[in-house]
């Protein structure tokens, strides 16, 4: 289970287009607290993949779903569902099953909608704003 620290922004979409193409395809639940740093996470993991640059990549909180180069990403933000089964009317098993990397934010919230194998990337602020970043793979 590796544990990173990051000191800036910058430092953590560096550490997520490091980290991208180690990731198995499928689920990777981006875990922790608002403005942890999930979406920043997430630029840098479609940047690192080709799929966007940064700046391309925005939050999907009212989108829901933003698709990065034509099928290779997709990040999903839940944090406004609430239940199971509106998050089952989206689609995203589909989206996992097409072989995707799918980065999903508020997703532990319906482990069951995620089971295993999924990766999860847990974010913790630290008080001088750096982030410790751990990634587990379940499964
Ligand atoms: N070391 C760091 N790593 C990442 N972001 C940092 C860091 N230091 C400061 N920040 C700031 O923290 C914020 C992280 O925002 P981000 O949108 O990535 O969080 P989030 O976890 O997706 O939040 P939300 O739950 O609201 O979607 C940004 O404003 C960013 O500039
Ligand atoms: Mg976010």
């Amino acid at each position: 289970m590796p544990l990173y620290r990051t000191a800036t922004e910058a430092d953590t979409i560096a550490l997520g287009a490091r980290l991208a193409n180690e990731l198995p395809r499928g689920v990777v639940l981006l875990i922790g607290n608002l403005g942890a740093g999930k979406t920043t996470l997430a630029k840098g993991i479609a940047s690192g993949l080709g799929a966007a640059s940064p700046d391309d990549v925005a939050s999907p909180t009212f989108t829901l779903i933003h698709e990065y180069g034509r099928g290779l990403v997709y990040h999903v933000d839940l944090y406004r569902l609430e239940e199971a089964r509106e998050i089952e009317s989206l689609g995203i098993e589909d989206l996992i099953d097409s072989g995707a990397l799918v980065l999903i934010e508020w997703g532990e919230r319906f482990p069951e909608l995620f089971p295993p194998p999924r990766t999860e990337i847990y974010l913790r602020a630290l008080p001088d704003d750096s982030r410790e970043i751990e990634l587990r793979r379940l499964g």
